[in-house]
């Protein structure tokens, strides 16, 4: 369905060619400080025709907040918010009356609803991602002023140029378990520190200007050859409390990833060390744990990625998203009409020859959302358990021990 979270309810709404795309968020606290200003950089990040990189669709993507706030401040009722489209053409897909895209959704939605949006992606398209990325703006705003909650998400790859701290570990012998760590060190002090100037003095999104360049080349090869190409998108959280996430189904983890494989073209969700802490052994991959300086628990690596048993234990939160190539290509296919005759599709339009550089902030966006309604489900949990007078007679092995 197009609603998202429970205690931060967001309901996106609107298609690609429609009169305007936007959300209603239910559940932001009341007393939050909150301008359309604080909404925008984020809009500005994700809205299309940024550079020669992206669909030269030209829209403005300039919010309007219609309901839930008076006087720059949240009342804790449900934010309307809005955004106009004003530059569709929906006569450039007319031949996609006939056919389907292959790999895009008209498809499915035809085969779903019996019913589709006569242009465009309609729902499908990214034009939806506005108001993701505009509730998650309103979510990020309350984790950064409450919880200090920082949140940075950068392109790790476009084809095969990967940036090299992310790249795979050099080929060892498949008995020697000692050489190699899933992640190197350089690329763990660029989880650590990367900021979102960082990320944005590259059009691509990626903070190395070495790879940038080659990513940057890379995409313009595609757009060239009338194709698209896909990447990986790296995405950071920093200062979370511990106690986020509910075991069993709902663990931190799995609503990431659902947040995450809810986003237009992604095909991949992996945390911490992934897929390759696959290939190393337990030893090597446990993370230990240390007494930090305020006497709590930390651990010395963090291949879990923040998250032990679906909740986080403080240590950063780092995850990585797959993206695929855009489907809508402008080089002739060979494909089927509906009615299933043999074809050849070459597709007008505008379209975004690499999705990953205006996915980034749509990754942080989603990230925000799935944080912040799990911090409200566990900041209720304890303000209840609160309100109970405390029990002395538990054994010691039920409780934390105090600190020393
Ligand atoms: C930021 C962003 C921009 C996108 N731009 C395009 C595009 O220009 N052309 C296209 O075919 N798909 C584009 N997509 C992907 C499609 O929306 C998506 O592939 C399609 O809805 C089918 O869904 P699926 O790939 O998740 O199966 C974009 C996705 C994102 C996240």
């Amino acid at each position: 369905m197009s609603t998202f979270g429970t205690l931060f309810r967001v309901t996106t709404f609107g298609e690609s060619h429609c009169a305007s795309v936007g959300a209603i968020i239910d559940g932001c606290p009341p007393g939050l400080q909150l301008s359309a200003a604080d909404i925008q950089v984020q809009m500005n990040r994700r809205r299309p025709g940024q550079s020669n990189l992206t669909t030269p669709r030209n829209e403005k993507d300039a919010v309007l907040l219609q309901s839930g706030l008076e006087h720059g401040v949240t009342l804790g009722t449900p934010i309307a918010l809005l955004v106009r489209n004003e530059d569709q053409r929906p006569h450039d897909y007319s031949e996609t009356d006939l056919y389907p895209r292959p790999s895009h959704a008209d498809y499915t939605y035809l085969e779903k609803y019996g019913i589709k949006a006569s242009s465009g992606g309609g729902r499908s398209s990214a034009r939806e991602t506005v108001g993701r990325v505009a509730a998650g703006a309103i979510a990020e705003h309350y984790l950064k002023i409450a919880y200090g909650i920082e949140i940075v998400a950068f392109v790790s790859s476009v084809g095969k140029v990967h940036l090299p701290m992310a790249a795979a570990v050099p080929a060892t012998a498949e008995d020697d378990d000692d050489a190699a760590e899933p992640m190197s060190e350089e690329f763990r002090s660029l989880l650590a520190g990367v900021s979102r100037a960082d990320v944005d003095a590259h059009l691509t999104r990626c903070p190395h200007p070495e790879t940038a360049a080659r990513m940057e080349k890379r995409i313009i090869r595609a757009k060239d050859a009338l194709d698209s190409i896909g990447g990986t998108v790296t995405c950071v959280l920093r200062n979370l409390p511990s106690g986020l996430g509910e075991p069993v189904f709902d663990k931190f983890e799995a609503k990431l990833a659902h947040a995450m494989l809810s986003i237009p073209a992604t095909k991949g969700f992996e945390i911490g060390s992934g897929f390759r802490g696959t290939e190393v052994p337990g030893s090597r991959h446990n993370d230990a744990f240390v007494r930090r300086a305020d006497g709590s628990l930390g651990t010395q690596t963090n291949w879990s990625g923040g998250v032990q048993g679906g909740i986080t234990n403080r240590e950063d939160v780092y995850f990585r998203v797959a993206f695929k190539p855009p489907a809508t290509i402008s080089q002739a296919q060979a494909t089927a009409q509906y009615d299933g005759t043999q074809g050849s599709l070459a597709a007008r339009g505008r379209h975004d020859p690499c999705v990953v550089p205006r996915a980034v902030p749509i990754v942080e966006a989603m990230a925000a959302l799935v944080v912040m309604d799990l911090l409200l489900i566990q900041n209720s949990r304890q303000a209840a358990a609160g309100r109970l007078p405390p029990i002395t007679t538990l054994p010691a092995t039920m409780v934390m021990p105090p600190r020393v």
